[in-house]
């Protein structure tokens, strides 16, 4: 089954072509970071702006890298939230068009849904497995024991681990998107032994709150006598960085453990952060688990990624109505339901 892919659920516009929920013929991303950059985070208007101006070059390019034609596909999949509503909407209203003048199927897939099946386009990965879904706007730990089979079993309580790495980063007028650079920097730096909390590390649940980490950050910036240096900046970074692994890792350690899973799948723009692939892999390894992650190009925000569940549930008979629409919020325990 041939499928075109369109995801623009928050500030990348992107179209894939797959062949089988598995052969990646094209992933294209075409990235909004430089009209949101100058004012330090996403601004959702000028989001949708944007995917309405490049949403159809960008699905003839990811056809023609292909090498397919449009009368060659079987579906069209489509993000149908959670993101930002507006930027949903042109992604989703262009698939519908989509499907509908092309006569086939339309599948409306959940972001997170995405994200955590990405890896199955590298290699398979038998259920059940922990997903662990770090992302700009989710910090979710879910059991999944297939497509569409998910229990929460862990989040976050308020700030998703992404939007706490952008937080810390403008703190320290860093640019945007910040997770990126202070990964960076904190490669570059020892942490000075400057500690940040591990808020509700010790707390008997799985949830996370970074608010309180990102506010520790904030504090100790206001306790200094001068606007922090560059050395500083980067122990700063890199004591960050360090508290934001410590607790993802070991929460999802615990969340394994509970639920008896030796497999774990990290997802998400987060997945991408050199110091906790590096800390999961130490602890997958003295734990005797198997730890998984999709390239950066596969844990970022990307189209391919839709196409494991969309390929799933159009071979199972399911097709999202026409009449489908876009929703900002939507738990993943729901996803499957068309
Ligand atoms: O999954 P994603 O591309 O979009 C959402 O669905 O949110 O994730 C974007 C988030 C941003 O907050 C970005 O700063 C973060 O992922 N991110 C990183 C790294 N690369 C991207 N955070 C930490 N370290 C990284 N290397
Ligand atoms: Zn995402």
């Amino acid at each position: 089954m041939l499928l075109l892919a369109i995801e623009s659920s928050c500030d990348e516009t992107a179209a894939a072509v797959v062949r089988d929920g598995r052969e990646v013929l094209s992933n294209l991303i075409a990235s909004q970071t430089d009209v949101h950059a100058i004012y330090g985070g996403v601004v959702p208007e000028l989001a949708s702006r944007r995917h309405l101006e490049v949403i159809n070059p960008l699905v003839e390019e990811a056809l023609m890298v292909a090498g397919v034609s449009k009368l060659q596909l079987d579906g069209v999949v489509a993000t149908r939230g959670p993101g930002l509503i507006g930027a949903l909407l042109v992604g989703l209203s262009y698939a519908k068009a989509f499907a509908y003048a092309s006569n086939i199927p339309l599948i409306g897939v959940h972001h997170i849904e995405g994200h955590i099946l990405a890896i199955q386009l590298e290699k398979h990965v038998a259920y059940p497995f922990l997903a662990v879904a770090v992302s700009g706007g989710h910090t979710h730990l879910f059991r999944v024991d297939g497509i569409g089979q998910y229990l929460l079993l862990g989040r976050t309580v308020d700030d998703a681990a992404g939007e706490a790495f952008d937080k810390v980063a403008k703190m320290l007028g860093l640019g945007y998107p910040g997770g990126p650079i202070i990964d960076k920097l904190a490669q570059q730096s020892d942490d000075g032994g400057i500690v940040f909390p591990r808020p509700l590390l010790k707390k008997d649940n799985l949830n996370f709150s970074f608010s309180g980490m990102k506010t520790a950050v904030l504090n100790y910036l206001n306790r200094l006598d001068a606007e922090p240096d560059k050395r500083q900046v980067g122990q700063i970074s890199a004591a960050f960085q360090t508290a934001a692994v410590d607790v993802i890792t070991q929460k999802a350690l615990r969340a394994a453990k509970g639920e008896g899973l030796n497999r774990i799948v990290v997802a998400g723009g987060v997945a991408c952060n050199s110091g906790l692939r590096r800390r999961f892999a130490e602890l997958a390894d003295a734990n005797g688990l198997e730890i998984y992650f999709p390239a950066p190009i596969l844990c970022a925000d990307n189209a391919a990624m839709l196409t494991v569940a969309g390929d799933h549930y159009l071979q199972q008979g399911y097709r999202s109505s026409l009449a489908l629409n876009a929703v900002s919020s939507w738990p993943l325990e729901q996803a499957g339901v068309f």
